[in-house]
C-alpha cells in the first residue's frame, strides 16, 4: 500500500463501481476527457473497472483507488498501466472535480512515479494527454515529465510526455510505504 500526506492508495474492488461512476467518471468535466462522446455510462465504467482489475492480475501493477485521508472518500484513481499496444508504461490519473486544484493529482502522481521507479524498477514512465487538457499537462510538468512528441492516440492528437528514473526527483513530496 502507498500513502502520501493527504492520500491513501488501495486496490479497487467491484463495490467501488457506483461511487466511481456517480461521483467521478459521469461528471461532465471528467467524461468529456475520458470518452470521445463526452458521456460515460455505468456499463462503460464497469468495463473500465474490470479491465483495471485484470491489469493488476496480469502484470502485477495497475491503477489504485485514491482515498482522501481527511474525509475517507474515494476521490479518483492514479496508477500505472501499459499504453495500448505498446511496451510503454503510462501514468494515469483522474480526480473528482470537487477535489481539483489542490495539488492532489501531483501528490498522487509523484508517489506513483516513485513506486514505478523504486519498487517496479521501471526505466521510463510516459504520460499522454490531449492538447486542450491544460490541467493534465501541468501535472506532468510539475512531476518533471518532459514533452517528447505529438502522436495519434485513439484516433486523435495527443501529447506524449516522458520521465526516466534518472530524471525523477522524489524529494518534493515524501511517500510513506507500508505493508
Ligand atoms: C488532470 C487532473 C487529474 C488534475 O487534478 P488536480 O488535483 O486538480 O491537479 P493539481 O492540483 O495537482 O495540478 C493542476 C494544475 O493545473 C492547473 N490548471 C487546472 N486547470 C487549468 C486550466 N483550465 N488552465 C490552466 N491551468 C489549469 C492548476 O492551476 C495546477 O497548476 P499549478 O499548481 O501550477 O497552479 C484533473 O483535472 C482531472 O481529473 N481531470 C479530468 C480527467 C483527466 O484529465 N485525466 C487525465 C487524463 S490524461
Amino acid at each position: 500500500m502507498l500513502s502520501t500526506p493527504r492520500l491513501l492508495f488501495r486496490q479497487f474492488t467491484p463495490a467501488d463501481l457506483d461511487q466511481l461512476y456517480r461521483e467521478i467518471y459521469s461528471h461532465p468535466e471528467v467524461a468529456r476527457v475520458m470518452s470521445p462522446t463526452g458521456t460515460i455510462s455505468l456499463q462503460q465504467t464497469a468495463s473500465l473497472l474490470a479491465r483495471r482489475l485484470q491489469h493488476w492480475q496480469r502484470h502485477g501493477f495497475g491503477a489504485w483507488a485514491l482515498i482522501h485521508k481527511q474525509d475517507q472518500q474515494l476521490i479518483g484513481h492514479c496508477g500505472l498501466h501499459y499504453l495500448a499496444d505498446t511496451p510503454d508504461v503510462e501514468l494515469t490519473y483522474t480526480l473528482n472535480p470537487a477535489y481539483w486544484r489542490q495539488g492532489l493529482a501531483t501528490e498522487a502522481g509523484r508517489a506513483v512515479l516513485q513506486w514505478g521507479f523504486e519498487t517496479l524498477g521501471l526505466a521510463q514512465i510516459v504520460a499522454v494527454t490531449g492538447p486542450s487538457n491544460i490541467a493534465s499537462q501541468r501535472v506532468m510538468q510539475k512531476l518533471g515529465m518532459k514533452y517528447e512528441k505529438t502522436m495519434q492516440y485513439n484516433g486523435t492528437a495527443a501529447l506524449y510526455y516522458t520521465i526516466s528514473c534518472l530524471e525523477f526527483d522524489p524529494n518534493e513530496t515524501p511517500v510513506e510505504h507500508s505493508g
